[in-house]
């Protein structure tokens, strides 16, 4: 076409709401990575011995529980189809969690740095992509990323980088969370 046509109205304009669908992507997801997070802290609790790594493992598992009651309320509240792959994450999580220890504490809180620099990059791009369309979607994101990088901090504290094997234990934990959200959004 030539000249004079009017220009088409593109699909969001900013201001506009995303697309429902959309939305609900995010949702499905961050409930599956938080419930992923919750089945990797089960998996290294039952590893890890009594001690000061242990305290703090099980402490940053209850602020993951947090976060998952957050998004399963989420999901309810706004009629979000959970991922179907949470029967995968249930096990998948647990094993990396309990592989991890067995490797030792600073194994253990490798993959914690992993798979927080990961969600932080998620999260991050989830808030910028929702601007103010969602402030109450937005605020717990935020919230709940804030925390997320408190973790990795407290990971690092713990000896995270004098694991054995750090840089192999990190691509391998964030190719597979990459993965996992990927699947996530999309299944
Ligand atoms: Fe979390
Ligand atoms: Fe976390």
């Amino acid at each position: 076409m030539t000249g004079t046509s009017t220009p088409e109205r593109p699909p969001y304009l900013p201001g506009d709401s995303l697309p429902e669908a959309e939305t609900r992507a995010m949702i499905r997801v961050d409930h599956a990575g938080e419930y992923g997070a919750v089945r990797i802290y089960d998996g290294q609790l039952a590893v890890i011995g009594r001690g000061r790594a242990r305290d703090e493992i099980r402490r940053m598992a209850g602020q993951e529980q947090r976060h998952l009651a957050a998004f399963d309320e989420l999901v309810r509240a706004r009629h979000v189809r959970p991922t179907v792959l949470q029967p995968l994450w249930h096990v998948a999580g647990y094993a990396l969690g309990a592989a991890t220890a067995l490797l030792g504490e600073r194994a253990a809180m490798a993959c914690t740095v992993a798979v927080e620099e990961v969600i932080d990059e998620h999260y991050r791009a989830q808030a910028e992509r929702l601007g103010d369309t969602d402030p109450a979607l937005s605020e717990t994101i935020e919230a709940f990323r804030a925390d997320e990088l408190q973790h990795r901090q407290t990971a690092i504290e713990h000896g995270a980088a004098d694991a054995p094997a750090y840089e192999l234990i990190s691509a391998f934990v964030k190719t597979g969370s990459r993965l996992a959200i990927w699947l996530s959004t999309r299944l």
